[in-house]
């Protein structure tokens, strides 16, 4: 069987389960990164287990250096750990590399006879550790994205080369789309509502992988207990927004993951920080989080929740942004912030890099100040004369505050109906616009084919300084929906 090449190929194996010998058998010498080779580079010999700190961080860098020269390159090591597999599939992706992982399965009394008979082998326990995760390896790599799994009993001169493709993908063209619309706009998917019958992961992993495909730059959901009003029966399924991102983060999608928005009553906001950083460290430096001062008070009452006043909340709003910031830079120390503070900032996974805090809510007084103190974007609605009103407001506390205008990205929430023609945009206005006047409706969701929305986030984009919208469908009743929106995208 032919193999990729070049390629970034990724051995998995126990010790002596013949990983060196399959790799000199098919590349040349300076085409393999061996563990073990610099281990004798940094240390006093191959097996110098002192010297195995040393020699992975040059492994590293090797790797990273000839992958992202697009060089073909056979990691040599144990393969066992899942958080390096990851970070050279990652390093494969960026350079459009495909990634190939190559599982050793050598019967398990091959590796302990051929071990024993080393000059210094390995301990019998760690061998035994080494198996055992062999036995299990097979189903991770699965889930990983390798674009090919290859499993083998031993090299090919051994004569026992049963080798057998498991998985094999089209080969990946890399996904270096800007996914930006031409006016220089995201779109993001934002998703209100749940329509999943029977089958909530199955719905869900379909929507992000059908939005992942045509180009959305990432999916924002609601943060809310109780379905809201605005949106849906309170009966209908509303999902816990950061398990769920848990669930969109395990896809092979490079969608940006986020709330839109938590209130932050809901949570302490030490809390949503946690939540915020493990999503971003699962998801690969994917997070985003949208932010606010909570408004409906019905949930809060039916979960015990406390609903304080518009100004306390709106406190809670501003110190839990301090609070995120805090326990997401680095170091442990003490935090004093400008109300509240915390003894350490102790908070491990840390992001893997910043997250964007959007603030949302368009309150004049309050809510826009903080936005222009320590938001890295501000959520506005998507109504041009309405935008151009706020964002005035913004920019006066920002010069107020002393912050740069420009560091405050503008966002929008928009809730199209798109059509595939003219006469489909208004069979869908009467199906959605409930006991509201059919020219209302359609005027609130700008109700056209795709072409008319894409010029009016052209115009967002160019007159009001627009650089994310956050699309929800109002009919998006399943994955099949988002073509008709690509359009947009583009
Ligand atoms: P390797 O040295 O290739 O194993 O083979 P490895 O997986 O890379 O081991 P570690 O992890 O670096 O310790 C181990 C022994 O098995 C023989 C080789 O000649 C070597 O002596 N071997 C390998 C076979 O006899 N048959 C094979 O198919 C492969
Ligand atoms: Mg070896």
């Amino acid at each position: 069987m032919r193999l990729p090449d070049p390629a970034l190929v990724v051995l998995v194996g126990a010790s002596g389960s013949g990983k060196s010998t399959w790799a000199a058998e098919r590349y040349r010498p300076q085409e393999v990164v061996s563990s073990d080779a610099l281990r004798g580079v940094v240390g006093s010999g191959n097996h110098d287990l002192d010297a195995s700190v040393d020699a992975f961080a040059i492994l590293e860098q090797v790797v990273a250096a000839r992958v992202g020269r697009g060089l073909c390159t056979v990691v040599d090591t144990l393969g066992l750990d899942a958080g390096r597999r990851t970070s050279w599939l990652a390093l494969a992706r960026q350079a459009g590399l495909p990634a190939v992982a190559v599982v050793l399965a050598t019967p398990e009394a091959d590796c302990r006879r051929r071990n024993a008979a080393r000059d210094v082998p390995v301990p019998a326990p760690a061998l035994a550790g080494q198996l055992r995760r062999m036995r299990t390896v097979a189903e991770e790599l699965a889930t990983e994205g390798w674009e090919v799994v290859v499993t083998t009993e031993g090299a090919a001169s051994q004569g026992a080369a049963a080798e057998e493709q498991v998985v094999a993908r089209p080969a990946p063209v890399a996904d270096t789309r800007d996914r930006r619309t031409s006016a220089g706009v995201e779109v993001v998917l934002q998703v209100s509502r749940f329509p999943w019958g029977e089958d909530p992961a199955g719905w869900l992993t379909g929507i992000a992988l059908e939005a992942d495909r045509l180009g959305f730059a990432g999916i924002a959901l609601m943060d809310h207990l109780v379905q809201i009003p605005q949106v849906g029966r309170a009966w209908e399924p509303i999902p816990e927004p950061y398990v769920t991102l848990g669930l969109l983060a395990g896809l092979d999608t490079r969608l940006r993951l986020g709330t839109l928005v938590t209130p932050m009553t809901l949570r302490p906001a030490g809390v949503v920080a946690k939540a915020v950083a493990t999503l971003d460290a699962l998801s690969g430096g994917r997070a985003f989080v949208g932010v606010g001062a909570g408004w409906w008070e019905r949930e809060h009452a039916g979960f015990g929740v406390p609903f304080p006043g518009a100004r306390e909340r709106l406190d809670l709003l501003e110190d839990g942004i301090e609070t995120m910031r805090a326990l997401w830079s680095p170091g442990t120390k003490a935090w004093h912030g400008t109300r509240a503070a915390l003894p350490e900032t102790t908070c491990y996974p840390r992001p893997v890099g910043p997250v964007p805090v959007i603030v949302g809510g368009s309150g004049e007084r309050r809510t826009l100040r903080i936005a222009a103190r320590l938001g890295d974007a501000c959520n506005l609605p998507s109504d041009p004369a309405v935008l151009a009103a706020k964002t005035a407001v913004l920019h006066a506390h920002c010069s107020d505050v002393g912050r740069d205008p420009a560091e405050v990205a503008v966002t929008v929430l928009d809730l199209p109906v798109v059509g595939h023609d003219r006469g489909d945009a208004w069979r869908r206005v009467e199906r959605l616009r409930g006991r509201t006047a059919a020219a209302s409706y359609a005027a609130r969701h700008h109700a056209a084919p795709a072409p008319a929305h894409a010029e009016r986030y052209a115009a967002l984009a160019e007159q009001h300084g627009v650089s994310t919208v956050f699309l929800g469908l109002p009919d998006l009743d399943s994955a099949d929906d988002l073509e008709r929106v690509a359009p947009l995208l583009a």
